[in-house]
């Protein structure tokens, strides 16, 4: 595939979601040296799992150029560098010290086609059908105007591309959402504490759901944000849901 630099469109404000948003980019800021470590333990390594059946699910053709959606410190980036070494990856986030933790892993792993820039993802700074695919882990809870976004994401795409979009979801059986929620509600924030360095920090994380759409209402945001055959592949009895779309 060819290799041409990303054309970045006009920059606008960085912070367009207003206080809000700065509480969210701020508290990723304090969270951002552990976070990695925290994920793992949170989810007991399955995130990998997860991460993996998203990149399945947006299958992208070899070299492609693929958009990372509040990529924070990288680790979906990683993965679609593992899964084709040729692809081109920008890795967008406006969190600075999670952006600078991402810089300092793709050092590490000597990953020369990524690249991390800062940027809110409801005002993309790229042009029109810059990239072959999208992908967004963890992250649609904290948007603060997550319909903006998914027009964003779809402007982004070229004609033909994917959207996939992994996060943790509401369960449908209501007794195992019970046992998700005391763990997710309950343990998380101790833990998180613990582990990532703000108790704080992991009871947001959590809570950010509670006003979060429902897997069917948020497959049905991905269809009036203008996405085609849109659906979602429900993991662990529906409490992670991987939704895509196709521009
Ligand atoms: C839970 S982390 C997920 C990081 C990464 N995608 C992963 O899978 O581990 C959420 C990230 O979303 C970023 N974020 C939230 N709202 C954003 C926005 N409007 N624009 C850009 N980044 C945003 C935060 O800064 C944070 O790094």
């Amino acid at each position: 595939m060819e290799s041409k630099p990303i054309e970045m469109a006009e920059s606008t404000t960085r912070n367009p979601a207003g206080d809000k948003g700065a509480f969210v980019r701020d508290m990723f800021a304090t969270i951002a040296p552990r976070y990695d470590r925290a994920n793992r333990v949170l989810t007991g390594g399955l995130d990998e799992l997860w991460r993996r059946r998203a990149i399945a699910l947006l299958a992208p053709p070899k070299g492609a150029r693929l958009l990372d959606l509040c990529c924070g410190t990288g680790d979906l980036s990683f993965h679609l560098m593992r899964h084709d070494p040729e692809a081109h990856v920008t890795g967008i986030d406006f969190c600075e010290p999670m952006l600078a933790r991402a810089r300092e892993r793709a050092q590490h792993v000597g990953s020369g086609n990524a690249e991390f820039v800062e940027g809110d993802v409801t005002a993309l700074p790229f042009a029109d059908e810059s990239f072959d695919g999208a992908i967004m882990g963890f992250s649609s809870r904290n948007i603060v105007d997550l319909e903006r976004s998914l027009q964003e994401i779809r402007r982004v795409l070229r004609p033909g591309a994917r959207f996939v979009n992994l996060d943790v979801s509401k369960a449908p059986n209501p007794i195992w959402k019970r046992a998700f929620d005391l763990y997710f509600y309950g343990v998380v924030p101790t833990l998180g504490g613990w582990i990532g360095g703000s108790k704080s920090a992991y009871t947001y994380l959590p809570q950010s759901l509670l006003h979060h759409p429902n897997a069917p209402a948020l497959r049905d945001l991905f269809a009036r944000a203008g996405f085609q055959d849109t659906g979602y592949l429900a993991l662990m009895g529906g409490s992670i849901a991987v939704h895509y779309g196709t521009r």
